[in-house]
């Protein structure tokens, strides 16, 4: 299902709103919310909006347990960290405690032991996982062409080559993201127009456009996003 709205802050306001859902619904059902967040640029302003009010009253972030869907292969307070932007946006805001919150650790030297470490903490499916796109179609750190895109066994992986720098990162595997609960994929601007048009697409296929592969999800865009889809939302 695809929803399309006037800019990126109601992109953003639609997000928390369906986070909020999604949470009470995982909480309800399991007693725990299993988030996972992307990083990059998309998701800040949904970040920085959960930790205010209404959602900060309204989810019962206690019990939430916040994970991610990629990292870069970076120190935790580099400015790139994505846990670095959720730690500043979200985490620290609201105040979570370290044991809710699980991080790709991107500045361990061997990040095939860093990826099957953060396996073993991830267990199973996710109930929200967030994920941004971009312009070349990727998702978490699944980019086109990757061998990883055909990885069915495991739920995180490493990434040797990815080419938008840093070059080295950890991703949550098609796998990870198939099974998940509930995504949501945001995506805002002109720039994302045409990789939005190409994962919408029933005829593309993941290895070309891995966001693809999250089709069937629940897409959030802003106008200039949505511009170039066959069939505007
Ligand atoms: C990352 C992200 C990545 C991101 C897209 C879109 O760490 O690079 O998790 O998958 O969502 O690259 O990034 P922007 O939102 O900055 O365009």
């Amino acid at each position: 299902m695809t929803s399309t709205f006037p800019d990126a802050e109601r992109v953003a306001e639609a997000a928390a709103e369906r986070v909020e859902g999604a949470a009470r619904e995982a909480l309800r059902a399991r007693g725990t919310l299993r988030l996972g967040l992307c990083g990059g640029g998309t998701p800040r302003r949904l970040y920085q909006i959960l930790a205010g009010e209404p959602y900060r009253s309204r989810i019962d972030w206690p019990r939430a347990r916040i994970y991610f869907a990629d990292e870069r292969a970076l120190p935790s307070d580099d400015p790139e960290s994505n846990y670095r932007l959720v730690r500043e946006t979200l985490i620290a805001p609201l105040g979570l405690s370290s044991d809710q919150v699980f991080r790709m650790k991107g500045e361990e030297p061997d990040l095939d032991a860093a990826a099957a470490q953060y396996e073993a903490l991830l267990g199973g499916p996710l109930d929200l996982l967030i994920l941004g796109v971009g312009e070349d179609g990727h998702v978490a750190s699944l980019f086109p062409g990757s061998p990883l895109l055909r990885e069915t066994v495991r739920r995180v992986a490493a990434v040797h080559d990815s080419p938008k720098p840093p070059g080295r990162r950890l991703t949550l595997t098609p796998r990870a993201l198939l099974e998940a609960g509930k995504v949501l994929v945001l995506a805002t601007g002109a720039e994302k127009a045409a990789a939005v048009a190409r994962a919408l697409d029933p005829a593309t296929a993941p290895e070309e456009c891995p966001a693809a592969l999250v089709r069937g999800a629940e897409w959030l865009l802003d106008r200039a996003a949505a511009a170039r889809r066959a069939v505007p939302g």
